[in-house]
């Protein structure tokens, strides 16, 4: 192994510069091979200056760091690129180009970290011959294969911190107050903070709700002595039969964003006699420093990554399952996006202490 590449995808997480840095060190250090880093994603094969050395000078220091010092891309998938030609918008097929690139430098493996959309063109790339290796990132959790990414644990102090605050304003005001989480279609967040943070109703993707049984919650609280209620809700989170709630719809390149399920929770609330508040707590809970397990799983993934790649196994993904990192196949990991597990422990923890999933 000569010469590798590492590239970042998608959106960022905390850990992301944790496992360039380790990807680098490790790929220098054991190995004695070159690194290369490609900048904004997969575009970085195809943009002018998209591709620079990485070496341990350039890694120093970027272990506690948010964000990625690659940047990033989330409409970075080059078999579906969106161009203006003749004044007119056009999605485009790129991949041979980047193919040729990447062939052109030599590489003996390329490390994806991404979520989901970058681990499947990873997969695609694959198919074509490029010798690939992923690294699950998404503070969402939602991807298989695996039993956490790296940077759900970050999202998931920063959620459970903004629930312990908005629990003491609930309490002094005799609120109800909504905490909008992210997480796409997998609750995770919601179910994970929501029991850190000791929320009363938690709403996720998978349990749709009705209205009804969440203010049966509010106002058994209310009536038991506790005037105030804290709800954790996943953007996703929809009623039974109805939609999930959109803040932009999506076409051949974006994804269509959630958001504002929050919002009409709350003012469902207040209708019934309850103040209420909302709170969404966005892209808080991508930015900053990983939290110290994010910084542990993030180098161990980038070191193993290095050394699958070391022994030739491409097309597999690295992952955690019972505390030890191994790889599986891209294919095997991809093909189930994963979700909360509705016989799983947490949910019938979190009924046994009280916690309304809203379908009762
Ligand atoms: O997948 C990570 C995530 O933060 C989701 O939880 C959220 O729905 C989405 O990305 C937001 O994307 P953007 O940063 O493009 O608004």
């Amino acid at each position: 192994m000569k010469r590798i590449a590492v590239l970042t995808g998608g959106g960022d997480a905390p850990g992301l510069n944790a496992v360039i840095r380790a990807v680098t060190k490790t790929a220098i250090n054991v190995y004695g091979c070159d690194v290369l880093g490609i900048i904004d994603g997969y575009d970085g094969f195809i943009a002018p200056g998209g591709v620079i050395p990485l070496n341990l000078a350039s890694v120093r220091g970027i272990l506690p760091r948010g964000g990625t010092i690659l940047g990033t891309a989330n409409r970075g998938n080059p078999f579906a690129r969106k161009i203006i030609r003749d004044g007119k918008e056009l999605v485009i097929d790129v991949s041979d180009e980047v193919v040729r690139s990447i062939q052109e430098l030599h590489l003996d493996a390329l490390i994806v970290i991404g979520g989901d959309g970058t681990l499947h063109v990873g997969t695609e790339l694959y198919d074509k011959g490029v010798p690939v290796i992923g690294v699950p990132k998404t503070i969402d959790n939602d991807v298989g294969g695996t039993e956490v990414t790296f940077g759900f644990d970050t999202a998931l102090m920063i959620a459970t911190e903004a629930l312990d605050r908005l629990h003491t304003t609930a309490e002094a005001h005799h609120r109800v107050m909504v905490l909008e989480l992210m997480g796409r279609e997998a609750g995770f967040i919601a179910l994970h903070a929501g029991i850190s943070g000791g929320a009363d109703v938690i709403l996720i993707p998978e349990i749709p709700f009705n209205y009804d049984s969440i203010i049966r919650k509010v106002r058994e609280r209310a009536e038991g002595g506790s005037k105030f209620s804290l709800l954790a809700v996943s953007e996703g989170a929809k009623p039974l039969g109805g939609q999930e709630v959109y803040a932009r719809s999506g076409d051949a390149v974006y994804v269509p964003r959630l958001g504002g399920i929050g919002q009409v929770v709350s003012e469902y609330i207040q209708k019934q006699g309850f103040e209420a508040r909302v709170t969404v707590l966005g892209h808080l809970q991508r930015g900053g420093s990983p939290t110290a397990f994010d910084r542990w799983l993030a180098t161990r993934y980038g070191a193993a990554a290095v050394r699958t790649a070391a022994r030739g196994d491409f097309g597999r993904m690295v992952a955690l399952r019972d505390a030890k990192v191994i790889d599986v196949p891209l294919s095997e990991a991809l093909a189930v996006p994963k979700r909360v597990n509705l016989n799983g422990d947490a949910i019938t923890t979190a009924r046994g202490i009280g916690i309304s999933f809203g379908d009762e």
